[in-house]
């Protein structure tokens, strides 16, 4: 298990690219099979998660070519086997096969994907939405089996607009025959990301972005050619960093609508910046307001970014309140941070509150997720002395070249194993 190491207060300045979005790119890889072609995505992010897909997509025969910052996946000779449960479970994203092969082949078998232990995290909403389409989904202990003799395009309305269930429940419509219209879909910009991919396969796609999302089945798609859009919560993180060491710190590639929940709730509490087309530039802010924080569904205050911006709330002068309505298990993080020295307390299962500011002291402690692990790493920029972040590895699942960005801007990182 690979441990972070960082020498912390180091003023942070000069420039950091984002990297193409995790969330995006995990689903437009299995979404490339669609195509019984070559298709193109640009912009893809170096990190383990895209690692482990491109085995699974090995493994169901597609040729995988890497040129830059490019994938060429040539899906015309994938053969539809079962994904074994060691390769599904590494991520959450692998459930996007379930709608991608169900949509070519009619047919899939994979283990229950994994992903962070942040909440119960179920996928109801994913197997109801297959099953209206006609399919039929067979669970024997952690094994799904989903066959259907032939999708049928129908009206499904999601009991919550989950990301994922309306990316997949996307997927497998283009297999079904005629217009699915999925109610009350989730508006998160993969979704928008993923029906770009789709449509400029071929595939008819109105709403994608809003609530109602409309989808015309259709076979033989054309090659697909996409870029990755921008990854909102690496920008997000870099955004929170600056704010709490930067001297005028740029980050550039960033897309503002994408992040203006955070970037409004920052101005709130007293963070100055100034955003230049895809750019913003951003200083330490000396004298950080506490505040309320909400998680909502996009475009409300993303969950992803909840616990990046406790450790900053820490800084914070008085007390903050952050409730996270998404996941049900999502403080794991405040354990160590309260052990570098912050002041929180779980108020109710889903209220933490934050009293700042405490100054954080550098010490050991351990990565229980990709985000939470993300916020010992803020935390550890601005403790005193040295951090030690144990099971870095989940950290590496969204951010790439950490160690390399962080410190081409002045950070004191190194990644051992
Ligand atoms: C995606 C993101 C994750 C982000 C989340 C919310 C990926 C790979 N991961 O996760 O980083 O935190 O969106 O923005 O894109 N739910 C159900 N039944 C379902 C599906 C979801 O009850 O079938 C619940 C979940 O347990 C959770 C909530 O709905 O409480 C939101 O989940 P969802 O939007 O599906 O998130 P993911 O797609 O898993």
């Amino acid at each position: 298990m690979s441990k972070l190491i960082i020498e912390g207060q180091n003023t942070l300045s000069g420039e950091v690219k984002i990297s193409g979005a995790k969330n995006s790119a995990v689903a437009l890889l299995p979404a490339a099979i669609l195509a019984k072609k070559k298709s193109v995505i640009y912009n893809v992010p170096e990190i383990s998660d895209i690692d482990y897909l491109i085995e699974i997509m090995e493994l169901l025969n597609c040729k995988i070519e890497h040129k830059d910052d490019a994938l060429i996946i040539d899906s015309s000779s994938v053969v539809n086997k079962p994904i074994p449960e060691e390769l599904s479970i590494q991520m959450r994203a692998s459930y996007y096969f379930m709608g991608a092969l169900l949509a070519r082949y009619k047919k899939v078998e994979i283990s229950f994907p994994g992903g962070c232990s942040i909440g119960a995290r179920p996928i109801d909403i994913h197997l109801k939405g297959f099953e209206e389409l006609g399919a039929t989904v067979e669970i024997n202990k952690n094994r799904y089996k989903i066959t259907a003799d032939k999708l049928i395009g129908k009206k499904i309305y999601l009991d919550f607009p989950s990301v994922g269930a309306t990316i997949n429940i996307m997927l497998a419509a283009v297999g079904a025959k005629g217009t699915t219209i999925i109610e009350n879909a989730a508006m998160e910009p993969e979704i928008v990301n993923v029906a770009s991919f789709l449509i400029n396969m071929g595939v008819k796609i109105l709403g994608a972005g809003t609530k109602r999302i409309e989808i015309e089945g259709k076979e033989d798609l054309d090659r697909g050619v996409v870029d990755v859009f921008p990854d909102r919560i690496e920008s997000g993180t870099y955004i929170i960093i600056g704010a709490l060491l930067g001297d005028n710190l740029r980050i550039n590639g960033i897309i503002k609508e994408h992040v203006e929940a955070l970037l409004l709730k920052l101005k709130d509490i007293g963070v100055k910046y100034n955003i230049d087309g895809d750019s913003i530039t951003i200083s330490k802010c000396n004298n950080i307001k506490p505040t309320h924080i909400k998680t909502l569904i996009f475009p409300g205050f993303a969950t992803d970014l909840q616990q990046p911006i406790t450790t900053l709330l820490t800084q914070a002068k008085g007390k903050s309140i952050i409730e996270e309505t998404i996941y049900e298990n999502r403080f794991k993080n405040t354990i160590d941070l309260n052990k570098m020295g912050a002041n929180t307390r779980i108020i109710t299962n889903n209220k933490l509150e934050v009293i700042g500011p405490t100054p954080l002291k550098g010490t050991k402690v351990n990565a229980t997720d990709l985000r939470g692990g993300a916020s010992l790493l803020i935390a550890g920029l601005i403790a005193q002395g040295e951090t030690v972040i144990d099971n870095c590895d989940v950290i590496l699942r969204g951010y790439g070249f950490l160690e390399e960005k962080l410190t081409s801007i002045g950070a004191k990182i190194k990644i051992t194993e």
